[in-house]
This record gives C-alpha cells, structure tokens and sequence, in this order.
C-alpha cells in the first residue's frame, strides 16, 4: 500500500513532550508510575482538542440538522467539515464518505447492501489475518445468499497472507475481496493495491479494512483502487465513531437498507437516523491533529490538509520505527518470551507486537506489568481468533503492545523491563 504522492517537505514532527501535554489521560498514575498507554491497538487516548471540539458542539451548537435555524445550520456545517476531513484522511471525495457507529456496523450495513447481488454459488474471498469484524458479516451474508466463503491462509512462518493461495482462491466466480490493510494482532501489512487488482481482474468488489492501518500510514483510496474501505475513529485520536468510504457510484447505487428519514442521496443514504455530530466534530478535530503532527512549516499547496497529513505519516513513521525497532528487539531478547510478526527489519509493518510469555498466562503478565510498572497492555486473541488458532497461542491469547504518537522511550524501556522482570520471575518458578 502506498502513502499519498503529495510530499511538500521534510517531516519535522513536534517535540514528543508538546505533543504528550496535549493528552490529559499521560497524567493519570497508577501503581506509582505515569500510565504508559501500549493498548493504542484497541484504541488510542484523545487529545484535548478533540474533547474540545466535542464540548464546543454540545455545548454551543446542539441541534439536529437540515433546519433553518443557527444551531442547524451549524450542526450541518460540522457534518460538512467532518466529511471534507475524512476525504482528506482517505484520498477520498466528501460525497464518498459515510459515518457510522463504528466500523463493524458499517460493514455489516455494507453487506445488506451487497446481499442482492449475490447469488448461490458466487463466492466471497476472506483472509485469515484479518479481524472477525471483516469476516463474520461477510460469512453471514454467504450463509443467507448460498455463497461459498474462500479463505486465504497465512503463512505461519512470515505472518504474511500466503500470495500463491490468494491468487488460488479469487476467481471468475469471486464477487467480493475483503481483505486488512494490517493485522491488528501480528502488525502484519497487506499489498492491498495487489490483492485489489487482482480481484477486480476478475470483476470482484474490494473491500478493505483499514482500521489498524489507518493510524499509522496515509491511505489513498484510488491509489489502492478499493471499492470501499472502513476505519475507526478511536484508533487515530478520535472519539468512538467508524468511517466508511466507498466508490461514490457505489454508494449511490447499491441497494441500503436505506430507511424512510435517511435522505435518498450519497452518502447520506448510507447514515441511518440521526448522526453522532458530537463525534463528527471530534473526527475533523482528531484529523486536524494528526495533520499537526506534520509540524507548521508552510505547504503552499491547495489541498493543505492532505499534504500536512503526508508530511505528519512521515513524521510518525520516522518516530515510531526506531521504538519499535528498541521495543522489538528489547522484548526478543528475553527468555522465554515468543514474539509473533515479522521482525520490523524484514518487511513493513505497523509498530503493534502480540508476544506470550512462557509459563504465564497473558492476563497475569496484563495484570502484572499495570500494577508494577503503570504499563497498560491487553490481553487475548483480538478477534483476530483465526491467527491465534493457527499460531496455536492458547486460550490466553497474547499480551499485545502498540505504539502510539505519545509513545517515549522511557515508556517502551519500562514495558521491557517490566515484562523482563515477570519473565525471569516465572523461569525461576519453573
Ligand atoms: C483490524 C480491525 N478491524 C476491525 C475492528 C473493529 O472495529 P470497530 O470496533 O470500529 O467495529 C478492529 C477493532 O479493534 C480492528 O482492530
């Protein structure tokens, strides 16, 4: 997957600590230490100004929409704003965007909307890296319509989707590609502009999920050439709210289950009832923080926010692979520990890891390194329950660490340290 073309300047991110004084949650304490917050994965922490604009339109500009009055007027003017925003986030045009509850409910409406137009025996390619938000409607969906499921394995040895068995498994009777842009348990990155080509070669609708991938790489939807793509808010500093983009003459034609007050245009046909627009002021928020972490040297292009936001994924990208080259190598050197993904040297990857500890289930080492070090990490399979059987990891799951914008060294040398110390603990008790 490529980030977007528009490269105007060097990335020159803020100072981590401005950026860390704009998150109130980084005070909090706990066990005797700041929180350091590695469940990024399951959602980040929010930045004042997020909650600001949220407050702001709750407080000043409460209305439902479409009316005469200010506050209506203004409440659309926050919708507006929060789909000229997402469009930038995604490469996308406004009239391609359509919000939701968050990106499972999205995708479980898309796949009403499909349902026509499958027929029994067509068939509907899933991958067993992806979450089960990507598979369980799609698999539900094969179920009422007679369509077949095909599921692409993955490689256990490189975490990476198997090519050969992709290309086996699209073909003439494929109608729909759904395919992760990355895995949010193994950080593995998909080529989906490959997979995407592929499948359309075979007259295929793609869809991706890019809501593990979205908060650390530019997504480009026509670069990717997808018919439609989903993301979630609470993974890149919003509030909790999901984001669908799909293909405008898609949106505009598929058959919704568009219900009587839901208007008949694109997108807004997809919106069903009255929308969160307290969480569409914290998207456009949100978006317009991650676009500052690009820094606020001049741009000069029109399309000022998309270049900023090119210039802030390089900002991130550049932070975050040298801690997570530190956080990775740190934790393989452990006894006992067992990493799951591709090592961040041999091919791109998001900066999340899933790693057991030996002898230890993962809710102890959760529960351990929270109370000893103020390190908050989750525990389990993430839905990501195909990649966990297949990696035989147990009913325990994976501990799972991934950072975020915030992220400071001396928070990953803590989270080694503390898991060093369970480690070495648990060895001993052997
Ligand atoms: C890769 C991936 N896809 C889908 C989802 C589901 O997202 P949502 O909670 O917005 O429905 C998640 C949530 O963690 C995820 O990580």
């Amino acid at each position: 997957m490529t980030a977007s073309a528009v490269r105007p300047q060097a990335a020159t991110a803020p100072d981590i600590d401005e950026i860390r004084a704009q998150f109130p949650a980084l005070e909090r304490v706990h066990g005797g230490h700041r929180v350091a917050y590695f469940d990024g994965p399951g959602g980040t922490q929010v930045p004042a100004s997020v909650v600001d604009a949220i407050s702001e339109y709750l407080l000043h500009h409460n209305a439902n929409s479409h009316w005469a009055y200010p506050t209506s007027v203004e409440t659309d003017v926050v919708i507006d704003a929060a789909r000229a925003a997402a469009a930038d986030l995604l490469g996308a045009s406004p009239s391609e965007v359509a919000f939701g509850a968050n990106m499972t409910t999205l995708t479980f409406s898309l796949s009403r909307a499909i349902a026509p137009t499958i027929s029994p025996g067509d068939e509907i390619v899933v991958t067993e890296l992806d979450h089960h938000a990507n598979v369980a409607p799609w698999t539900r969906l094969a179920a009422e319509r007679g369509a077949v499921i095909r599921t692409v394995r993955m490689h256990t040895g490189t975490y990476a989707l198997d090519w050969a068995d992709l290309e086996h498994k699209i073909g003439p009777r494929t109608k729909l590609l759904a395919i992760g842009a990355a895995s949010n348990a193994l950080g593995t990155i998909t080529d989906v502009a490959c997979a995407a080509a592929l499948a359309h070669a075979h007259g295929a609708l793609v869809f991706v999920d890019a809501v593990a991938y979205v908060p650390h790489a530019l997504v480009d939807v026509r670069a990717l050439d997808c018919d439609f793509l989903a993301c979630s808010a609470y993974k890149f500093y919003g509030p909790h709210a999901g984001l669908l983009y799909g293909r405008h003459e898609l949106l505009a034609t598929l058959d919704v289950a568009k219900l009587a007050p839901a208007p008949a245009h694109a997108p807004d046909r997809w919106e069903t009832g009255t929308l969160n627009f307290e969480a569409l002021a914290g998207i456009t928020a949100a978006i317009g923080f991650l676009a500052s972490l690009g820094g606020s040297a001049p741009i000069g292009a029109s399309d000022a926010r998309r270049a900023r936001l090119a210039r802030a994924y390089d900002a991130i990208h550049a932070r975050s692979e040298l801690l997570f080259a530190s956080l990775w190598d740190g934790l393989a050197a452990i006894p006992g520990v067992a990493l799951h993904g591709v090592p961040p040297s041999d091919a791109p990857r998001t900066p999340t890891v899933s790693f057991t500890v030996k002898g230890i289930d993962s809710r102890t080492v959760a529960t351990r390194l929270a109370n000893a070090a103020g390190v908050f990490v989750p525990n389990g399979n993430f839905y990501a329950a195909t990649i966990a059987e297949r990696l035989e990891i147990g009913s325990s799951g994976w501990v799972r660490a991934g950072l975020a914008c915030y992220t400071t060294r001396e928070e990953v040398e803590r989270l080694v340290s503390g898991v060093r110390a369970i480690a070495n603990r648990a060895g001993k008790s052997e």
